[in-house]
């Protein structure tokens, strides 16, 4: 029955599969077995450069930065980078194919401080001429999903340092194309995940780095966001592009949020590195039914078939015996939640709300007190340093200020990024991890290795050995 089972799916789906793990589908998938798909899956590839690990470039006083993509995202990047300050950053050039989305952007920052960037529009590669400039230190992107990497690809290749928005990108071979090229280009490849410069995640990272759980053993965490409207608008995203990939594929689709800043309280990559994973998805059954509320002109009305499970639960196994359990639901109408839940052999921490167990209290979470006696010892002294100006600028609470503001000053001092692109490529693989798995009936699958072996090596992160 599990045969049956695992070469109907397998048969169905071997082109999309194919696709996951970057190899040519056609002839060789169709005779190919789960073993050999999960073995390419995790198949190392050779190293075009040299490791990036804490790379230095020289200090840039003021950064110059190029944006593409301006719309929900993107537009907050200019706003935020504008807010660091001109003495800091200043923004050269900005792009989106739209060219009203531009001008909004441009006219934002003319009344703000008077900035006066070039604008790039009007063709869909009009972002390749920003590219190009050579007074560009920095290339931000906030592109639908399935742009990030061309973009982030071509501006590293013309020698430009790269922040991108999550997942850095969505197929196994694209993931090593990041890590490859940043290699071969001696360059900055981030992905910009703000939520680990979350208030409660800095805390979080400071008690664990400080030695307050113990041995951390697992964790939870998710990306649980009633999205049903926005994904339904007809203008929200541009060309609808996000319900597009909720129609196509079934896995985990976003996975950087939740899972980012545990990877860093467990030093994944640092120490410590994803193993394996099994995925599972629900039924699906949210988006059906929500299409035959939207109006009869809207692309998706009435559509069935959709592919994404309401709830998928990956969970991870980590090389040194930790497990992880990540979620993703976008479809059910139930409250923001990102869980942030981390247990180790001294404390347990869980969120929304945010409570914590320390030491002898076993059977229920600290009092008011207490807890706030915590959340000021371990306070993480680079949210203590900029909390003020995070509340005045805000974006998620002030995370995303924080995280724009520590890549600029970093940049500025000429000191190593806190993420690179080895995290980006090991926490956005799980999406085509998890694929693979939910096609193949929930089985293990392998984890690639980025760092090429270099993960065993403790390393402290950048924003705990020099916040
Ligand atoms: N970190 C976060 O908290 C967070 C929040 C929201 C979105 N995001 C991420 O940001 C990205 C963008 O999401 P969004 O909500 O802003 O979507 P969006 O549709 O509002 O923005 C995408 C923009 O890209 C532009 N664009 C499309 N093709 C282009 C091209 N060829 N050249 C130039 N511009 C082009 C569109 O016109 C649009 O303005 C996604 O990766 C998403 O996952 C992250």
């Amino acid at each position: 029955m599990k045969d049956n089972f695992n070469r109907r799916h397998f048969i169905k789906n071997t082109a999309a599969l194919a696709a996951l793990v970057g190899l040519p589908g056609g002839n060789i998938f169709s005779k190919a077995s789960h073993d050999e798909l999960i073995g390419a899956a995790a198949t190392p590839q050779p190293a075009v450069g040299k490791p990036v690990f804490g790379l230095k470039v020289p200090p840039i006083k003021q950064v110059r930065v190029g944006t593409i993509g301006l719309g929900n995202r993107g537009e907050e990047h200019v706003r935020l980078i504008n807010a660091v300050g001109q003495e800091k950053a200043k923004i050269v050039a900005i792009c989106d194919v739209r060219a009203e989305i531009a001008e909004k952007s441009k006219a934002f920052l003319k009344e703000n401080g008077g900035q006066q960037p070039a604008v790039y529009t009007g063709k869909p590669d009009a972002w390749k001429e920003l590219c190009q400039r050579d007074d560009i230190d920095l290339v931000t992107i906030a592109t639908p999903w399935e742009d990030h990497v061309p973009m982030a690809i071509y501006a590293l290749q013309q020698g430009k340092h790269v922040a991108m928005e999550v997942p850095a990108a969505y197929t196994i071979e694209d993931c090593w194309k990041l890590v490859n090229t940043a290699e071969e280009m001696q360059r900055n490849c981030m992905m910009l995940e703000n939520v680990c410069y979350g208030e409660e995640e800095l805390w979080l990272l400071n008690m664990a780095e400080s030695g307050v759980f113990g041995t951390l053993t697992y964790a939870e965490c998710a990306y649980i966001h009633d999205l049903r409207e926005l994904l339904f608008s007809k203008t929200y995203y541009y060309n609808m592009w996000r319900i597009r990939h909720n129609e196509a594929r079934d896995g985990n689709l976003y996975p950087t949020h939740g899972l980012g800043p545990v990877a860093q309280y467990m030093g994944i990559d640092h120490g410590d590195r994803f193993d394996y994973l099994v995925s599972m998805s629900s039924l699906q059954a949210g988006l059906d039914e929500y299409s035959r509320t939207v109006e009869a002109d809207n692309e998706f009305y009435n559509k069935t078939g959709y592919r994404h499970g309401d709830m998928n639960n990956t969970l991870i196994k980590t090389n040194r015996g930790r497990s992880i359990l990540l979620q993703h639901d976008v479809v059910t109408g139930r409250p923001y939640n990102r869980i942030n839940m981390l247990a180790g052999t001294k404390a347990f921490h869980k969120g929304y709300p945010s409570q914590l167990s320390v030491g002898g209290h076993g059977h229920g979470f600290l009092k008011e007190e207490e807890y706030k006696e915590f959340k000021e010892r371990y306070a993480h002294p680079l949210w203590k340093k900029l909390e003020a100006e995070a509340a005045k600028n805000g974006g998620h609470g002030g995370m995303d200020f924080v995280m724009l503001w520590r890549l600029i000053d970093c940049l500025n001092k000429g000191v190593p990024l806190d993420m690179d692109v080895y995290d980006g490529a090991s926490w956005s693989v799980v999406t085509p991890l998890s694929e693979l798995s939910v096609q193949l009936g929930s089985v293990p699958v392998k984890f690639p290795d980025f760092t090429r072996g270099y993960w065993k090596n403790e390393r402290k992160l950048g924003v705990i050995a020099n916040p």
